[in-house]
């Protein structure tokens, strides 16, 4: 935990940016995996953990700006509890580390909330991702569940995405702290790849890196040499020679920071020619999107930068042609690369994604585009300097896609369609890291991993 001070502070912005009614955070539940017993490892909601910082199950916190209190609700453990989950420290003592003095019981909540709604006073709540919470708050409120959704309040929503998105000291060393346990995971996945080995081998040996420096992952690995599959969670594959496995993954610390990079493995040491051709014009593409960040830039511009920097690359092999612009400016690139050039970086992965993209990546007149590739984009507005972010441009021959773009002859002016057949196997790529906008530029975060084709076959064993 931070100290209270933080989260203090924290709140303290919020009621002022809020201005007036009752804020209610609801913390998360347990979450049963398969009978109520067994369950997934408890994580807590994330703006939760940013004001509150209580990392427990079953709290809910108010703040009441108009009456100058907060309150956090939750029910101390009983000696049945206490048999199988240990002692607790009570909510008080929990309380007083985040600088609240008041606690009540869970039960006590509905009342407070019932006699502000009859006051016709505004309870502000954010929206809520998981079933259970959304039965809750329809309870607490005395509404169907079905009209939750309605009582979300904008003005909260604004104000917390506005205060996450800019990250403290304190926050940028947790996310470095995750780079941390990150290095250690991609540099193993790269030294015991070998031919003949499952692809699970390593995704758990690297799930064992996290867990064992006390992190978990901060989103279930992606780690596949069928890289064309943008979210591929199966581990099943036999690493073959020639083969190249995308390894994005993260660890997420125990204040709940994350960290997200993707890096290419040449399983048998060597990349092939083929392979060092298409990785160096997606490599390229994030450098130059990397040099592009400073406060102040869209980063739609700096999305579109990358789209004509890897169609650039791709005609130069054969892959695309004609004029590169016009090229783009038709979308014919999103053969290649049909996914958004990156996103915030925080307590979530896809920072704040729950509390709608939109809200977080773009403003009311930088609007998401929805032509295929561009909706996918998840930030589109200028970059602040405090904003961590992702960069991660690839390319990916997504068989599917590319016969159906054939039969249509779509974009055909611009794809070179007999080139790109013979590259129908070749799978996908990508390259990503977290970077920070700080004042004058930019940083990128953590300790280097290796990027450059030397300094992956050279610490990749093969
Ligand atoms: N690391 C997975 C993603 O960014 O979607
Ligand atoms: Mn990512």
């Amino acid at each position: 935990m931070f100290g209270a001070d933080v989260y203090v502070e924290r709140r303290s912005r919020l009621k002022e940016q809020v201005q007036s009614g009752l804020i209610l955070f609801l913390g998360n539940e347990e979450s049963p995996m398969n009978y109520p017993d067994n369950q997934y490892s408890f994580r807590q909601d994330s703006s939760f953990l940013y004001f509150f910082g209580l990392d427990f199950p079953g709290l809910a916190a108010v703040i009441d700006i108009d009456q100058g209190k907060e309150c956090v609700f939750g029910n101390d453990l009983t000696v049945d509890d206490i048999i199988w989950m240990g002692p607790q420290p009570a909510l008080k003592e929990k309380c007083s580390a985040i600088g609240v003095s008041e606690t009540a019981k869970f039960d006590k909540l509905q009342p407070v909330l019932k006699k502000v709604t009859e006051q016709s006073r505004p309870v502000h709540i954010l929206p809520s991702y998981r079933a259970q919470s959304t039965l809750k708050i329809a309870e607490l409120l005395g509404i169907p569940p079905a009209k939750v959704q309605e009582r979300v309040s904008e003005t909260l929503i604004r104000a917390v995405v506005a205060q996450r998105s800019l990250k403290s000291k304190g926050e940028i060393e947790q996310i470095e702290a995750a780079l941390d346990v990150s290095y250690e995971m991609q540099t193993m996945a790269m030294k015991m790849s070998r031919p003949g080995m499952l692809e699970m081998e390593i995704v758990g040996a690297m799930e064992g890196i996290a867990i064992s420096r006390g992190c978990r992952l901060a989103f279930p690995t992606i780690f596949s040499i069928r890289g064309e599959i943008l979210h591929n969670h199966y581990y099943g594959n036999v690493m073959k020679q020639g083969d190249i496995a995308i390894n994005d993954s993260g660890a997420e610390t125990n204040l709940g920071y994350a960290s997200d990079i993707s890096r290419m493995i040449p399983v048998s040491g060597k990349f092939s020619q083929r392979q060092k051709e298409i990785y160096t014009i997606v490599l390229n593409a994030q450098e130059r999107a990397i040099e592009m960040v400073r406060p102040g830039v869209e980063f739609r511009q700096i999305h579109l930068l990358a789209c004509k920097s890897l169609a650039s690359g791709l005609k130069d092999l054969g892959l695309m042609k004609g004029d590169i612009e016009e090229a783009v400016h038709a979308g014919a690139h999103t053969l290649f690369f049909q996914c958004g050039l990156g996103h915030m970086l925080g307590l979530d992965v896809h920072d704040m994604e729950g509390l709608g993209e939109d809200y977080v990546g773009y403003t009311d007149t930088i609007r998401r585009n929805p032509e295929f590739g561009w909706r996918s984009l998840r930030l589109g507005r200028a970059l602040e300097a405090g904003f961590v972010i992702t960069v991660e441009p690839g390319i990916y021959f997504i068989p599917e896609l590319i016969s159906r773009w054939m039969a249509e002859k779509k974009n055909a002016q611009y794809i070179n369609y007999d080139m790109v057949k013979k590259y129908e196997d070749f799978g996908g790529l990508r390259v990503e890291d977290d970077v920070l906008v700080t004042e004058n530029g930019h940083r990128v975060l953590g300790r280097k991993i290796p990027k450059t084709i030397d300094e992956v076959e050279d610490m990749s064993s093969g």
